[in-house]
């Protein structure tokens, strides 16, 4: 899977080597490349945002810079337009821009991405709730491109316009306010390269998580089996494994009625039978 971030701060996206994930790029599951807003400025001061029209407090980001980034990653730019300005700037280039690789500018008539094209997804307490369903939709498509918008967020008309050329999905992690889509990234990309074949070492681990069947994953203990006066339930050492899948199943209906009672409430009817009603 490719995946293309854009961002006036593309170090906020260094964890994204870390770990999982970082194992992930360099075994060649994921092709992750984050650039820089800024390299697609053109004035001294490499300005991306302005005040908004109509007024009010904060800034917006300009479209003109928004509009020759997204050309370059969602790869709609011909070979032949002029490369981001560099020699305008006075810090370093980042880790991989979109002009250095020349997988970014199409020939005519071709396509880099699945049938389909790319998703561009743009992070927003406005946009649709990002859940394990989304995350699983999105682990099915070959590139991702994602656009971190800052201050109050990004000229509707790029929105709209970007519109035109891919699928775009306005998307929030969470009902709260972040100071940039850059976090909400994060989030979002580690969601979705976990589910990708071969990211985690063992895929059974994935079946029996929160949110995978609408339901909260089980509590679980390991060695030993008594710590400070406190015993691991009995039944997990038991052997007798379908008491101990019965009890785990118990547990997630428990805990989800405790906890998120709107995830139960929005089961469909056949996710429950009438052992499962009992609990
Ligand atoms: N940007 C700011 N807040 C956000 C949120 N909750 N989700 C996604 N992007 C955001």
């Amino acid at each position: 899977m490719r995946l293309d971030v854009v961002s006036i701060f593309p170090d906020y996206l260094s964890p994204l080597r870390l770990s999982l994930i970082g194992r992930a790029q360099e075994k060649g599951l994921l092709d992750l490349r984050v650039h820089d807003l800024r390299d697609w400025t053109h004035d001294r001061h490499r300005t991306v945002d302005d005040t908004p029209y109509g007024g009010g407090a904060g800034m917006v980001m300009k479209p003109e810079p928004w509009g020759e980034a997204l050309e370059a990653v969602l790869g709609e730019r011909p070979c032949s337009a002029s490369e981001p300005d560099a020699a305008s700037s006075d810090v370093p280039e980042p880790e991989a821009s979109a002009g250095d690789a020349p997988e970014d500018c199409m020939p005519e008539g071709s396509s880099s991405a699945g049938a389909a094209g790319p998703v561009l997804i743009v992070p927003s307490p406005a946009g649709e709730v990002f859940t394990q369903a989304v995350a699983r939709e999105l682990a099915a498509e070959d590139h991702l491109v994602f656009a971190c918008g800052r201050y109050e967020g990004i000229d509707q008309r790029v929105i709209d316009w970007a519109g035109e050329r891919a699928r775009v999905r306005m998307m929030s992690i969470g009902d709260y306010v972040l100071n940039g889509g850059e976090v909400a990234v994060m989030v979002m990309v580690e969601a979705i390269a976990r589910l990708l074949p071969g990211v985690i070492g063992n895929p059974e681990s994935l079946d029996e998580e929160s949110h995978e069947d609408g339901l909260l994953e089980y509590p679980v203990y390991t060695k030993p089996a008594e710590w400070r006066g406190r015993e691991v339930p009995p039944v997990l050492l038991s052997g007798d494994h379908g008491r101990v899948a019965r009890w785990r199943r118990d547990e997630r209906l428990r805990r989800t009625a405790r906890v998120r009672p709107d995830l139960l409430a929005a089961l469909p009817e056949e996710a429950l039978d009438r052992r499962d009603r009992e609990v």
